[in-house]
């Protein structure tokens, strides 16, 4: 345990070296162990935060300090990453392989985070190995400030509902099969909230009738896009991502691998049992899994079958999201609309074209982007660390800027960009199957998707207005997606497939967003309690 003394000087030195002072500190302290869980009805060796499976949710206010230990007593190597928290100025917190050393076994790192100027839905995971397996997630939730008006009543409670695909096999074996260079079978099951089909109770959520809840719904999994449907009851699409949306109102909602969304539903039913139903998209194997939505003044169980979804029409989802909208005039994390800053009349200096493809590279199954695929340094050093020691070791710019039609060849990719540049990716995909693309520590507008190759003809039909902005997009087979990104926070952020499969293999680079300044005003010094390793093992990290 932290000693309360111990606190206090490791705060004051935070608050000297970091100046991140003023808003108020949440505290965590996480045992990260193995434990038995029971996913699908027998017993797993799963990944425990405090004994819990799902992780215990972080409940935050905009611009808190959220301090995290992190004991690591695994066996292995272990990080955790923060989906969608943008540690503003420093990419040193972002905890994946390419910003932070990972956490000996036995040993903790604290994570010392800003949600600066953030509000929304979003979760964290564990970015190691192929530890996301075997679970170690939950949500993360930023609350706006008191004052600051949210687009809708209050409602009577507030769920996580953290979704994805699940494996009777452990993390261990899994990272094996793609190590001896095979092909992951088809995932067994679907869970809610770490719950399959054969659990012994459904995931439930108990509400009062007439009353409305919120729920906050993440597609957790490794691979695959979920439909979300809820029996009798419609949902109201309320935030995405950290944007307040157009409040439109759906039967069901795609949610791609690594997506986060938020709805409203109001009990407005007859009292008694719905079920809350989760079901693989775009596959010919169709799994599905149900929860409970509970009026807590009835008795009566189910009256029929789950009520069924969309399985494999690509135009349907593509068609829902574009319904899915920014509310202009709803405020953000400040009380000013969110449509007071007008992307659409930015104008991008650079064009970035990056195609996802797989093939094998010296007889090994690999997956690339813009032919490269992604492969760590050998010493381990984590990029972000090397950069700020200055001891090279990769070659920032040595991925192009648009496809090239090469062989798939293996390198450390690192896109480099300019701070404070407005630019414009296109993500193209000529495979057969949907791509779901993330950025660490930004959020993005997603200004166009649609089927066939993208030209900058394309661009006439971008939503230049109210575009969502979010931080994890699908793109269609044999389609395009096209976000616009203001590159105003400098550091070296993970950009990368969701697909968790195709990331380990080789689909991710790094974007590094780069300035001469070394003013804390544009990026933090490395933090004090940084754990080093590979070829700065050992350095200083500063005079104190
Ligand atoms: C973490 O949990 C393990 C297993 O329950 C226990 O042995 C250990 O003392 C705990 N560590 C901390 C820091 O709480
Ligand atoms: C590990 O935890 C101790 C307190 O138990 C803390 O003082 C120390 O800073 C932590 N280590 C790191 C690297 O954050
Ligand atoms: C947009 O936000 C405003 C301001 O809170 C709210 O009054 C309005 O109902 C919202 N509109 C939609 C369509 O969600
Ligand atoms: C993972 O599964 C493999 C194969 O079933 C088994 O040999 C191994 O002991 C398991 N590892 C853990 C950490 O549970
Ligand atoms: C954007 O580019 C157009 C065409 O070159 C130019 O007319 C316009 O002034 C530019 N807008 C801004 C805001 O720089």
């Amino acid at each position: 345990m932290l000693l309360k003394r111990e606190l206090a000087v490791f705060l004051v030195a935070l608050l000297v070296v970091n100046t991140i002072a003023e808003s108020p500190y949440r505290f965590f302290e996480w045992n990260v162990t193995y434990g038995t869980i029971w996913p699908l009805g027998l017993p797993q060796k799963g990944i425990l935060i405090n004994g819990q499976f799902p992780g215990p949710d972080i409940h935050s206010v905009t611009n808190d300090n959220v301090i995290i230990n992190v004991f690591n007593n695994l066996d292995e190597e272990f990080l955790i990453s923060w989906n969608g928290i943008q540690n503003r100025r420093n990419s040193f917190e972002d905890g994946v392989w390419g910003t932070t050393c990972p956490i000996p076994p036995g040993k903790n790192f604290t994570y010392i985070l800003q949600v600066k100027d953030q509000i929304g839905s979003f979760y964290y995971f564990p970015s190691t190995a192929f530890h996301k397996a075997s679970g170690g997630f939950g949500g993360f939730r930023i609350l706006s400030r008191p004052g600051i008006p949210v687009p809708f009543d209050e409602p009577a409670g507030d769920f996580t509902v953290l979704i994805g695909d699940w494996y009777k096999s452990n993390h261990t074996y899994l990272k094996s099969v793609l190590d001896r260079n095979h092909k992951l079978p088809f995932v067994d099951a679907l869970h809610i909230n770490g719950i399959g089909p054969q659990g012994p109770n459904r995931a439930t959520f108990t509400v009062d009738q007439g009353k409305t809840y919120r729920l906050r719904i993440s597609n957790v999994g490794l691979e695959h896009s979920l439909n979300f449907r809820i029996e009798g009851h419609k949902m109201k699409l309320v935030e995405v991502e950290g944007t307040h949306t157009m409040q439109e109102t759906y039967s069901s909602l795609d949610v791609h691998v690594g997506q986060s969304y938020s709805v409203l539903i109001t009990a407005d039913q007859t009292p008694k049992d719905y079920y809350i139903v989760v079901s693989n998209r775009f596959s010919s194997i169709l799994l599905t899994t149900t929860g409970v939505l509970r009026y807590s003044n009835s008795n009566q169980g189910f009256t029929g079958p789950p009520p069924g979804g969309p399985t494999n029409e690509i135009g349907w989802s593509l068609t829902q999201a574009r319904t899915i909208r920014t509310n202009l005039t709803a405020s953000g994390p400040r009380p000013n609309p969110q449509g007071s800053y007008h992307y659409g009349m930015i104008n991008t200096t650079r064009t970035i074209r990056l195609a996802n493809s797989a093939g094998q590279v010296n007889g090994k199954q690999r997956y690339a982007v813009n032919s490269v695929s992604f492969v760590p340094t050998k010493s381990g050093t984590p990029l972000k660390l090397a950069d700020y020691f200055k001891i090279g070791g990769f070659t920032p710019g040595n991925i192009p800027d648009a496809p090239t039609g090469k062989g798939i060849y293996l390198d450390t990719s690192v896109l480099q960009t300019d701070y404070r540049t407005f630019i414009e990716i296109v993500f193209e995909n000529k495979e057969g199957i949907v791509q779901s693309w993330h950025l660490n520590g930004y959020a993005f507008w997603v200004v166009g998707m649609d089927g066939g190759k993208w030209s900058p003809a394309s661009r006439e039909q971008y939503n230049l207005r109210d575009a969502v902005s979010r931080i994890t997009t699908q793109v269609y087979p044999k389609s395009w997606t096209a976000i616009y990104i203001a590159l105003d926070n400098v550091g070296m952020w993970n950009l990368r497939s969701e697909f968790w499969a195709r990331q380990y293999l080789g689909q991710q680079l790094y974007m590094r967003v780069y300035t001469t300044s070394t003013s804390w005003r544009d990026e933090y010094p490395i933090p004090i309690n940084a754990l080093l390793c590979g070829d700065v093992a050992g350095r200083h990290k500063r005079p104190l």
